[in-house]
Parts: structure tokens; C-alpha cells; sequence
């Protein structure tokens, strides 16, 4: 047995919280009839649920979604000195999903989560070679040589990077900052904020927008999405 407003956000139609709504608005059926009260019990073998008139689908064995993460929270699923984590920002969805990789705390933007073991342990392994751009605001305005050193490489504390595509997207002469677009293939530990770092020029801000194909897009800070079928199967080519 299932609470219905669970079953509902489990589906990925809607927040837990906004379900209880429509529950108490009459907008939610099970097995036809209007259900107003949440923590209704759903039998998820043979219960029928409608919502606003759509079929719920229970949600597949696997799931797989986009957070766009706000920088100040952990990737870990639980922090023994109670500081907020990014499983906070999940809470809707069953307990057995779990981050793909890691953001440093202050960083931002596209993490995944998933509860399919092989999916995570592909998109990790090395050999998967999976592109990543960040977004990177420095402190001052790297020089064309300082650019090209972190194009061909820099070695830092857990070894040498390897060639990574860095774009000056937006420097002015007498700023105190410079945007960069960054790809890489690698997660060595805070890998950007340490290249940059070795050039004289550290990390202010950053962001991750991609992951293969997958793109963060206008996903809002603290928001996820579900991942559609054709997204999880690009992602595992
Ligand atoms: N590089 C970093 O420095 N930090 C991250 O969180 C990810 C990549």
C-alpha cells in the first residue's frame, strides 16, 4: 500500500505537495470514484488513479532525473552535522534514488540522480568519457597563455588534466571577473576550481549546464525533472 499523494508524485506528475491540493480540490479519481482525502491507501497492483483526468503511471523500476542544484547544499544523502543536502530537494520520490557523481558544495547546476546501479556505475567510469560544460566566473582576466595552458592540460594535486575545450565567453579589460564555458571528460576532485586555480585565477562561480547530450536548460535552481526514455538511452551510448 501506497498514500495516494506518494503514488501521484512518485508518477513524476507532481510534487507531493501539490497533489494533496488537487487531492482536496476533487481534481484526483481512484478507480473512478473522486478521493479528497490524502493518505488514501493505493494498492499499486490493481488500483486505477486519475489525475486532472490523466492516467497516473506508476513510476517504471528505474528513475532517472535532472536536479538543478543550488549552490550551499551537499551531494550526499545524508550529512551527519545536519547541513541541508540535495536529498532534500528529492524528497518526493522514493528513498532509493541516490546522486550520480558529486557537485562541490558551492557549486551549481545539472546533477543526476538515479536508483539504477549500472547506469550510475557507466556514466562514472572513466572510459565512458562523457563530455561536461561548466559555466566558470574567475577573478580577473586570464591571458591568452594562461588559457592555453589550461587547454593543453595543468597538473594539479590528484595528477594532470587532460585536454579540455575553455571559451572566454565574456571578458572586459578593467573587469574584475571573466566568464568561461568549459568541456571536460574527467571528475577528478573540484577539477575546475583547481585548473583555474593553478593559473592564477580562482573559481567565483560555477555552474554545470551539460552532460552529454543532456542539457540543464531553464530547469529553476532547487527544481528536478524526470528524464525521458530517449534521454536515459542517449546518455548510456
Ligand atoms: N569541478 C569542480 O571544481 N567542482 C565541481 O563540483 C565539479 C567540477
Amino acid at each position: 500500500m501506497m498514500r495516494l499523494e506518494k503514488y501521484i508524485a512518485t508518477s513524476g506528475i507532481a510534487s507531493r505537495r501539490s497533489a494533496k491540493k488537487s487531492i482536496r480540490d476533487g481534481a484526483v479519481t481512484v478507480n473512478g470514484e473522486p478521493i479528497l482525502v490524502p493518505g488514501h491507501p493505493i494498492n499499486v497492483e490493481i488500483d486505477s488513479v486519475e489525475f486532472e483526468g490523466k492516467q497516473v503511471e506508476p513510476l517504471a523500476e528505474h528513475a532517472y532525473l535532472m536536479l538543478n542544484k543550488p549552490a550551499g547544499c551537499l551531494t550526499t544523502r545524508r550529512d551527519e552535522r545536519g547541513r541541508p543536502t540535495v536529498m532534500e530537494l528529492v524528497a518526493d520520490l522514493p528513498d532509493t534514488i541516490y546522486p550520480v557523481g558529486r557537485l562541490d558544495l558551492e557549486t551549481e547546476g545539472l546533477l543526476l540522480f538515479t536508483n539504477d546501479g549500472d547506469f550510475a556505475y557507466q556514466l562514472l567510469h572513466p572510459s565512458h568519457e562523457v563530455e561536461k560544460t561548466y559555466l566558470a566566473w574567475v577573478k580577473g582576466v586570464p591571458c591568452d597563455s594562461a588559457i592555453q595552458r589550461l587547454r593543453q592540460g595543468v597538473t594539479i594535486s590528484s595528477g594532470t588534466t587532460s585536454p579540455a575545450k575553455v571559451k572566454r565567453l565574456k571578458a572586459n579589460k578593467d573587469s574584475a571577473l571573466a566568464k568561461f564555458e568549459v568541456v571536460i571528460h574527467e571528475g577528478k576532485k573540484r577539477q575546475v576550481r583547481l585548473m583555474f586555480k593553478t593559473v592564477g585565477h580562482p573559481v567565483i562561480r560555477l555552474k554545470r549546464v551539460r552532460i552529454g547530450n543532456l542539457r540543464l536548460g531553464n530547469l529553476p535552481s532547487g527544481q528536478y525533472r524526470l528524464l525521458t526514455p530517449e534521454e536515459v538511452s542517449e546518455l548510456m551510448l
